[in-house]
């Protein structure tokens, strides 16, 4: 199904808003995954703003895009086939760990031992509480109230946003939830 998806995409994706507003939280240089990565435009972003990029993602499709897009743009990023289910990341690996739009709640604590000490994670997705229908329609991939709070929580909170339905629901930042920690 995601190669059928990364095969007919038009662009590369959207670079997620947590990753977007919080760069500056890291220093140029720094080892980046961005787990789960499509065809890459957060890696992509990373890799432009000086990061060393590491991108996985299970289909090959969605990797193939990413690294010709890598090749045109004279961008260095090591992007691999890899299920991060079935091989999570490493302990102690990266300082930035980006995950937008995906969702395991097993793989948790693989990804937040994965963090180097003082390592941030950017994580970004769905929420149940929405008013638009984008994003998958099963709860199993959308965060429920403070979810990402509570599959974090052996990290310190930096930023963490989640508007659910309060006041004016066509303003805002809605449908899903962000949250920025640090491993200490
Ligand atoms: C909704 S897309 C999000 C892609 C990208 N992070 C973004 O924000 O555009 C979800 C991605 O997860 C990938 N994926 C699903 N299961 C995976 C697994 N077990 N291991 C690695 N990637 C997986 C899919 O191939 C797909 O590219």
């Amino acid at each position: 199904m995601w190669n059928q998806r990364h095969a007919q995409a038009e662009s590369l994706g959207q670079v997620a808003d947590v990753l977007a507003q919080n760069i500056h939280l890291i220093t140029p240089g720094s080892s980046a995954l961005d787990l789960a990565c499509g065809r890459g435009a957060n890696a992509l972003y990373m890799a432009k703003a000086g990061l060393n990029v590491t991108a996985w993602d299970l289909s090959p499709v969605a990797i193939a895009r990413l690294t010709a897009a890598a090749t045109a743009e004279g961008l260095e990023i090591t992007a691999k086939v890899r299920d991060v289910i079935a091989k999570p990341p490493e302990p102690e690996t990266f300082d930035l760990i980006v995950v937008s739009y995906f969702l395991d709640r097993g793989l948790a604590p693989a990804i937040a031992a994965a963090l180097k000490p003082k390592g941030l994670l950017f994580y970004q997705t769905y929420s149940q509480a929405a008013v638009s229908d984008a994003g998958p329609t099963s709860c199993e991939y959308r965060l429920d109230d403070n979810e990402l709070l509570s599959l974090f929580d052996s990290l310190k909170v930096r930023v963490y946003r989640e508007e659910r339905l309060l006041g004016d629901t066509q303003q805002g930042w809605r449908d899903r939830a962000m949250l920025v920690a640090e491993k200490l």
